[in-house]
């Protein structure tokens, strides 16, 4: 071969490659893996529950947004609607029953049917026990942990009834728990209690429904660039020591997961994530 022909290969070779990795990172964005099913995602309105809903809404969920901010949800709804997804704008605060019931049969109620729950509402407030104010405890106890079992229970006729009768056979409910939910840290305790039981819950569930076509995963992530840091001001030295020298996870990272784990085949199960930034020992 001379080596102008050859130069030529490796540049269609080059350009092929080219187009490759551009059609996977289209895919990655938007792969209709879920058109036709309905998601539901509290926490949507900051965070890895606004990246998570944009990301099952790029792939062809409708989406029902849960949290209390409505203005946010509303502007999420926009961006969704814009990009040409479906986004219903559910303003509820789950740590009330009635309201994370209601929150369901509102979804349910828009979009007639519900493939996928993913509980990403949450709150971390760390700080020496003695300082803590009881009710920072008692707040994430209602909302990392009832506000679970209560979206969970609303969800489950709705996500069994798609396991059963939609085409896909399958439905999943994707609970963010944290590393704060495998491994416990000196004046973590109220955090570390919550999302330990998220994550036993959650394995509990795996095991009472997969037999019934409902999918339970958990994941565990560490530092991600989010709201969660600032929510008090007595969680500043903590964040600085956890947050300096360290590239924390984008929201996205977190969204990529769940994707991964409800766009997967109905035969994959997967149980558990735990992913970190990479300076996070
Ligand atoms: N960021 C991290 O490093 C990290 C690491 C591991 C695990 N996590 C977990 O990831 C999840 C998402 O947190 P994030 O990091 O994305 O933080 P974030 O940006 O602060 O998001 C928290 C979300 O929870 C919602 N929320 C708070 N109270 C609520 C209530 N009573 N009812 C309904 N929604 C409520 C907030 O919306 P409204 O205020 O509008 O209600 C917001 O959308 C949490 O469970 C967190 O524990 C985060």
């Amino acid at each position: 071969m001379s080596s102008a022909a050859c130069s030529q290969n490796i540049v269609v070779d080059g350009l092929t490659a080219f187009r490759g990795r551009i059609e996977r990172m289209v895919h990655r964005q938007m792969s209709n893996e879920l058109a036709g099913t309905v998601g539901l995602v509290t926490g949507a309105s900051s965070g890895i529950g606004a990246a998570t809903a944009r990301r099952l809404a790029a792939d062809g969920a409708a989406v029902a947004l849960v949290a209390r901010r409505k203005e946010r949800l509303e502007e999420l709804a926009q961006t969704i609607r814009a990009d040409g997804g479906t986004a219903l704008v559910v303003p509820a605060d789950v740590t009330q029953r009635d309201e994370a019931l209601g929150a369901v049969a509102a979804a349910v109620e828009e979009f007639g049917r519900l493939d996928t729950l993913v509980n990403a509402a949450g709150v971390m407030f760390n700080a020496p026990s003695l300082d803590i104010p009881l009710d920072d405890w008692e707040m994430m106890v209602d909302l990392n942990l009832k506000g679970v079992l209560y979206l969970v229970k609303g969800a489950l006729p709705h996500l069994l009834a798609a396991a059963e009768t939609e085409p896909r056979r399958v439905a999943d409910v994707v609970n963010i728990s944290s590393i704060a939910g495998r491994f416990a840290r000196a004046t973590v305790a109220g955090y570390n209690a919550t999302k330990f039981g998220v994550s036993a819950a959650t394995e509990a569930w795996r095991q009472e429904f997969t037999k019934r076509g409902v999918r339970f995963s958990v994941i565990e992530p560490g530092a991600t660039a989010t709201e969660l840091f600032v929510q008090r001001d007595y969680m500043a030295d903590y964040a600085s020591a956890l947050l300096s020298d360290l590239e924390q996870l984008r929201t996205e990272d977190i969204a990529d997961a769940i994707a991964y784990i409800v766009e997967n085949p109905r035969r994959i199960a997967v149980a558990e994530i735990v992913l970190r930034p990479i300076d996070q020992a």
